[in-house]
């Protein structure tokens, strides 16, 4: 087929449709031969492929009819009763069992709380770095990103505080990744919730928190969420069950105490979709509520991740040069490395790629002024020996670059 002569006229909002870096750089780590740290995936053969078979057989067994139906946009009630359980046993008092709406995955509900709060021009603070996938919903509607500093512990409050007493417009959210954060693995300890908290309800701001990777936790105590503290107001939580069951299903939920955003989202997703897939729905049910099933599969998800964390920590201890620094995550899927000096990891992955290793670049992920020198590595994706042999091939690669060996004599 030929292509049209002149471009199609697109909406000015389309100008702000980026494709993501990331993806592009993970079409080339893709390749066949590479240890890649870059994706940001479970490790599929720890997937619970014998019980979802199971489930799906039962779902399809009892009421089968009704889950291959149209269904209502809310979603399917026995899961939003099981979520609001969840989320109160997990995270602390979040939200009534009538303000749940399942989506399709967190990345959805990024989406839609976005189309109900964001108009063109409003700001929104997020720490810095942040999550790739949210920074390219909220540009999608044409927001204004004010990245807050952030250190090993996640959001300064003090930066958060200082950012609403300076801030030309009054922000609509601030985005927060509050556990094992997507990029640097780090997590907000209690004080800092606690502050942020307060910050928060005394200039009215909403909070957005984003917890995929809360029930990942290998050590060290869970912390309530932001959301539930008492500080909280009319917040908003998300979550999904992409890293603790399986991303495929793409089943994930917005939880809010205000009834009235809870009914702008369910307006915003029949808009979009109509609603998320009812079988999906009925089988991560079905999942869910299979007696020990969950817990079972979240302890051996966290044990082998922490294997895997821990063989990155000590590999990363043994190979790398010195001045190297790197994050040390309690749980979740990433860690974050910045490289000595003025390196850039961006032109540091076509070296690496050529010793068949390969990462993401953190530039993409900072709001502004990115830190060239950072880039994320995931160790949920990667066997122990790959774990080995990749930091041990990064490791040299690094060296070279940041002390490159000294000129023959002529
Ligand atoms: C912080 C964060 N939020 C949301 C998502 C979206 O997850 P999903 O749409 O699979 O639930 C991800 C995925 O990696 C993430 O890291």
């Amino acid at each position: 087929m030929t292509p049209p002569d002149h471009p199609l006229p697109l909406a000015a909002r389309a100008e702000a449709f980026r494709p993501s870096a990331i993806r592009e750089i993970l079409k080339l780590t893709a390749r066949p031969g590479i240890v890649s740290f870059a994706g940001g995936l479970p490790a599929p053969e720890l997937f619970p492929v014998d019980a979802v078979a199971r489930a799906c057989e039962q779902v399809l067994s009892s009421g089968g009819a009704s889950a291959l139906q149209y269904d209502v946009t809310e979603g399917h009630a026995p899961l939003r009763e099981w979520i609001a359980a969840h989320l109160a046993e997990h995270d602390g008092p979040i939200a009534p069992v009538e303000n749940i709406l399942v989506t399709n995955g967190g990345q959805q509900a990024l989406d839609l709380v976005a189309k109900v709060l964001l108009d063109p021009g409003d700001t929104v603070f997020t720490e810095n770095p942040s999550y790739l996938g949210a920074l390219q919903v909220f540009r999608g509607y044409q927001a204004r990103i004010v990245g807050l500093a952030s250190d090993h512990e996640g959001l300064l409050p003090d930066a958060l505080e200082h950012a609403l007493a300076t801030a030309s417009a009054k922000p609509k959210f601030l985005y927060l990744i509050p556990n094992f954060q997507n990029p640097t693995g780090v997590t907000l300890p209690l004080e800092r919730r606690l502050r942020i908290a307060e910050i928060a309800a005394r200039h009215r701001l909403i909070v957005l928190e984003d917890d995929p990777y809360g029930r990942l936790r290998f050590e060290g105590a869970s912390l309530p969420a932001v959301s539930a503290l008492p500080a909280g107001q009319s917040w908003i939580h998300l979550g999904t069950t992409s890293k603790i069951l399986t991303p495929g299903l793409r089943i994930g939920w917005v939880a809010t105490a205000d009834s009235r955003l809870h009914e702008k989202l369910v307006s915003a997703k029949q808009a979009a979709d109509l609603h998320t897939a009812s079988f999906n729905q009925r089988v991560v049910n079905a999942l869910v509520r299979t007696p020990g099933l969950l817990e079972n599969h979240v302890r051996e998800l966290c044990a082998t991740y922490r294997r895997r964390r821990d063989l990155m920590l000590s590999a990363l201890e043994q190979h790398l040069p010195p001045g190297c620094t790197w994050t040390r995550p309690e749980g979740g899927l990433f860690l974050w490395l910045r490289l000595p000096g003025e390196a850039n990891a961006l032109a540091l992955l076509s070296r690496a790629m050529e010793a068949k290793v390969a990462y993401v670049p953190g530039a993409p992920f900072w709001t502004d002024r990115p830190d060239a020198a950072t880039l994320r590595l995931n160790y949920s994706n990667a066997t122990d020996t790959a774990i080995r042999d990749g930091v041990a091939r990064l490791g040299q690669v690094i060296a070279h670059e940041v002390s490159p060996p000294a000129p023959a004599l002529a």
